[in-house]
């Protein structure tokens, strides 16, 4: 599927007025909200979209309502007209791309609150960081009312408050999710991979190679989540320049840490390799003897 060019819309108006014609063709609107920058992560998203909805909207946005005061949001990496020409390539039919104004033009007096799903992991270590997430991602399912939306297994956490917030307030959105791309050495892309020296990135390979490990462990029989977080502990802190933020086994329904590895869980962490902030996750379903590698949406 390729467009015959991609329009750009930078205010709310033009984005919808572009979604009403294509609405009007009756094509299947499928959105794939980003913070830009994008990499192969991305892409790959945008391809899955193209198998779910005729008309692909990418939005561009860095939020500053899910970052905390002291995290990275002025740094956050940039490039608008990369993004325009990739987004270009992959065929998509609209870029959004609105100012902060645009999309909050007053300071916003509404906030979500999240319960359970955001107590552990990310959660506790990012005050407020997943009710930014909800809500920018709901003004933009408002705005372009889509069909579909796709979004990475890597922000597990995520994928999972947004697929929550869809049931628990009755958008009626399809929820798709990618799985996590990576770079050669295992690494999980990122937007943030571009803080890394050469020398960092090639020690990050450590993070996949010790889930990894983990998996082995549980698949050689261990069900003892808190041996296994400590054999991964052991293993990230030999990484050079690394701090553990957290390392969680949770079980997928409800995010919440278990004792027994049993069932479909989700092994997540986030370490800091010098001053940047990286997470992954491997989601397994453990029955028995059996060990089976499993995506979010079973
Ligand atoms: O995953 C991201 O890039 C962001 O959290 C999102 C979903 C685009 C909301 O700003």
């Amino acid at each position: 599927m390729a467009s015959d060019k991609l329009r750009i819309a930078c205010t709310v108006r033009e984005a919808r007025e572009a979604i009403a014609a294509a609405r009007a063709a009756n094509q299947r609107i499928g959105l794939i909200p980003t913070m830009g920058y994008l990499h192969d992560g991305h892409v790959s998203l945008i391809d899955l979209c193209k198998n779910h909805a005729d008309y692909l909207v990418v939005s561009v946005f860095v939020n500053p309502t899910q970052f905390s005061p002291h995290e990275d949001l002025s740094r956050y990496p940039r490039d608008f007209e990369r993004d325009r020409h990739l987004i270009e390539a992959q065929g998509a039919h609209l870029l959004f791309a609105p100012t902060t104004k645009e999309i909050y033009p007053e300071d916003s007096q509404i906030r979500y609150e999240i319960r359970v799903l955001a107590d552990h992991l990310c959660g506790p270590k990012r005050p407020g960081h997943f009710e930014g997430v909800l809500l920018v991602v709901s003004k933009l399912f408002h705005i372009i009312q889509p069909d579909v939306a796709v979004f990475g297994q890597k922000d597990l956490q995520q994928l999972l408050i947004i697929q929550r917030m869809i049931t628990d307030l009755n958008f009626p959105i399809q929820l798709i999710a990618g799985p996590t791309i990576r770079e050669p050495n295992g690494l999980a892309m990122s937007s943030r991979n571009s803080y890394l020296t050469t020398g960092e990135r090639r020690e990050s390979a450590t993070i996949y190679r010790a889930l990894q490990e983990a998996r082995q462990l549980i698949e050689s029989g261990e069900r003892s989540a808190s041996i296994v977080i400590e054999a991964l502990m052991k293993r990230i802190s030999k990484v050079q320049g690394s701090r553990m933020d957290y390392i969680g086994i949770v079980d997928l329904a409800r995010l919440q840490p278990v004792e027994q590895i049993q069932g479909r869980i989700a092994i997540a962490l986030a370490v800091y390799i010098g001053q940047t902030r990286l997470i992954d996750n491997m989601i397994l379903e453990v029955n028995h003897g059996k060990v089976q590698e499993i995506p979010a949406f079973h």
